[in-house]
């Protein structure tokens, strides 16, 4: 490069601009304005400080999108995008935007860092290893891999979902299921507080939904169960999360819910549902068919206060 790059912090003027650059330089992801702006804006902790572009002769040839989440008494920064142009890859442009993203994370208190898995709304639980040079560039950097996750997918297409046999057995034993309306919000929300806090920016992107994309399980007017999808990564097919308070496992509430949005994916057209970050493989496997489609690598690196 006869220039150097240069980096800006703030908003990017043009979404659409950025959008078509990450889907072009994401060779496993697509990526669409609507998306894009989905993972920028509607983002709880959304910081334009956070967010990097790197312009090489004004061209566009690196972005980089961070956010800084108190997640369970920790202080963490995440970084939720990152692409180089493919012919500007090498060149140290990923690092300086790392650089300029870590730096900044430090000043509002981060002290643990994390790739893509990013509680509350997020684009991939980590980082797939077919993106080898991201997984280079990150270990060089000081990361460690610490887990894994993966995404599951089902195809919506081997069944018609229909549950109503299994709703007229829960309601003989007094359990109601219904599709969630936005009153239910506050019942819903102190469900979520007893065990899946962290969820609650979810349920809400998914009760802003026309129809609410969620689905619940009512016992004496209680709301004791619940599924999602539409909340995250929105327009992709994406279901959950989904959880049944301790007390009612395993009466055939769970696979009901989730049935049910399976069943509003495949009316809205479609063909396959992602059920993304899953830790019951088995469960979807044999309630839906689903079969684990990608594997991801969570990395983690500590950074120190001041540094
Ligand atoms: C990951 C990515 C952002 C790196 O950007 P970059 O500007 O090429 O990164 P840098 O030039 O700063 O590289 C830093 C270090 O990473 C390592 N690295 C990067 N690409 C590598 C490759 N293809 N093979 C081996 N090591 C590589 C090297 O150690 C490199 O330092 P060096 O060139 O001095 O040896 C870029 O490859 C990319 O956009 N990939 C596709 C999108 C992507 O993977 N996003 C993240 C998904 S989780």
């Amino acid at each position: 490069m006869k220039q150097p790059f240069e980096i800006k912090t703030g908003w990017p003027l043009d979404t659409g601009g950025v959008a078509r650059f990450l889907d072009r330089n994401f060779d496993f992801d697509q990526m669409t304005t609507g998306l894009l702006e989905e993972k920028l804006f509607e983002d709880p902790m959304a910081d334009p400080g956070l967010c990097f572009s790197a312009y090489h002769n004004e061209t566009l040839v690196g972005f980089l999108y961070a956010v800084r989440r108190d997640i369970r008494g920790e202080a963490f920064g995440y970084v939720k995008l990152m692409a180089v142009e493919h012919d500007y890859r090498r060149k140290g442009i990923g690092t300086a935007m790392y650089r300029a993203a870590e730096e900044s994370l430090v000043s509002r208190g981060a002290t643990k860092i994390r790739i893509y898995d990013v509680p509350l709304n997020y684009f991939m639980p980590g980082i797939d290893p077919r993106y080898t040079p991201a997984l280079c560039m990150v270990w060089k950097l000081g990361f460690k891999q610490f887990g894994e996750s993966v995404n599951m997918v089902a195809d919506l297409e081997a069944s018609d979902w229909s549950t109503e046999k299994e709703e007229q057995m829960l309601l003989a034993k007094g359990i109601e299921v219904r599709r969630a309306t936005k009153e239910d919000k506050n019942e819903l929300f102190s469900l979520l507080a007893e065990e899946w806090l962290l969820w609650q920016n979810e349920a809400g992107m998914a009760l802003k939904n026309d129809p609410p994309s969620a689905h619940i399980a009512l016992k004496n007017g209680r709301i004791k169960a619940f599924s999602l999808h539409n909340a995250n990564n929105k327009g992709t097919g994406w279901f959950g999360p989904m959880g049944t308070h301790a007390d009612l496992r395993g009466l055939g509430m769970g696979s009901l819910l989730l049935k049910r949005c399976l069943k509003d994916m495949q009316e809205e057209g479609h063909r396959t549902a992602i059920i993304p970050w899953v830790a019951p493989v088995a469960f979807y496997a044999h309630y839906v068919g689903a079969r684990v489609e990608r594997v991801f690598w969570r990395n983690e690196k500590e950074v120190l206060l001041g540094k």
